[in-house]
């Protein structure tokens, strides 16, 4: 079998449907090698001193993991000298991150959620990084956290690595979804799955019931009916996932089908949900739709959203189309 690297697809990609800029190019190449370095950190664990909880806490109140604050440093310092970016934000950092004077300024802007799935860390369950982005505006003169706040489809590009039993990347320019397997010992990505397709329905939710009592009317309705199984509304009997990890219940999902639900709950009015707009529900709703699924706020397209703050929340439905479509319908109701 003749092996295509990423280096090889987004060359490819950029001669025949000339969808990825050099400079693109150049920075999803990047992305890719520090997950690669972040992998290797992973796969050493107790031997590489990078498990446990580091003594500080990030902008959302949430206490770090040494691998939180490494995989973050990792990041920066991959992306910070190429010149393809002006300005990066992260999950962990409060303010925006931008290009050091001593480096050319790039027209891109990086935004990612460097370890998603913390509290997995220390198991040894799958967790990964989930990364998007942006176009800087025109004319930007010193990026700002305003340049930012752009809606989830002005994303050029979204990814995600999985540190699991194999470590993959996931990948969107807007022209379909590919999946690229590490290949640990050549130290290569190699395109395992072209063109990947979310079935329009399952049997498969994902959610964690031990907020159901939080819950609001329309999720309690829909996961009710799921439960009542072949007797039920719903005429057939679900299954239930929940890894605690995004990446990996989005990965699932991109795979085989599923609905993927992190609902607002009444624990936090203030707060709408867990998951964050710019770093975690922007790109897999870039990536999810791209696979042909849907994903919603239970109320709006997830990509339409007008953020207001770099750190904002959102309750998330993705996945499979007909089940998003069922519960946001639920929302209007
Ligand atoms: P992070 O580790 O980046 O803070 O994100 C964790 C997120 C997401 O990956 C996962 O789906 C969810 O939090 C799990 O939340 P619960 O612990 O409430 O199940
Ligand atoms: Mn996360
Ligand atoms: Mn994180």
């Amino acid at each position: 079998m003749k092996r295509v690297s990423l280096t090889q697809y987004l060359v490819e990609e950029q001669r025949l449907n000339n969808s990825i800029p050099a400079e693109l190019r150049l920075l999803i190449e990047v992305v890719a090698r520090a997950c690669k370095t972040i992998s290797h950190a992973v796969g050493k664990g107790a031997l590489g001193e990078v498990l446990g909880t580091a003594s500080t806490e990030n902008i959302q109140g949430e206490v770090q993991k040494k691998l939180d604050i490494l995989s973050n440093e990792i990041l920066l310092e991959a992306n910070e000298w190429g010149g393809h970016l002006a300005a990066m934000a992260s999950e962990e950092m409060e303010s925006i991150h931008p290009i050091p004077n001593r480096y050319p300024m790039g027209e891109y802007m990086l935004l990612f959620d460097p370890l998603d799935g913390s509290s997995n860390i220390d198991v040894n369950v799958s967790i990964g990084t989930i990364f998007s982005v942006l176009k800087a505006p025109d004319g930007m003169a010193t990026p700002t956290e305003k340049d930012f706040m752009q809606a989830g489809n002005k994303q050029v590009a979204a990814g995600y690595a999985v540190y699991g039993p194999q470590t993959v990347l996931v990948l969107t320019t807007g022209n379909g979804v590919n999946c690229f397997t590490l290949d640990r010992e050549m130290g290569s990505w190699v395109l395992t799955q072209r063109n990947m397709q979310i079935p329009p329905d399952t049997k498969e939710y994902a959610i964690n019931a031990s907020n159901a009592r939080h819950w609001q009317p329309p999720v309690t309705r829909y996961v009710n009916e799921m439960q009542a199984g072949v007797t039920g509304p719903r005429g057939k009997d679900f299954n239930m996932r929940w890894i605690a990890s995004m990446v990996a219940d989005v990965h699932r999902i991109l795979n085989r089908g599923g609905i993927f639900m992190y609902p607002a709950d009444a624990r936090e009015p203030d707060k709408p949900g867990k998951l964050r707009l710019m770093y975690e529900a922007n790109p897999m709703s870039f990536i999810v739709e791209q696979a042909g699924g849907a994903s919603t706020d239970g109320r709006q397209r997830m990509l339409d959203i007008q953020p207001t703050k770099l750190h904002q929340r959102v309750p998330v439905f993705l996945g499979s189309k007909n089940e998003v479509e069922l519960v946001t319908r639920y929302h209007q109701e």
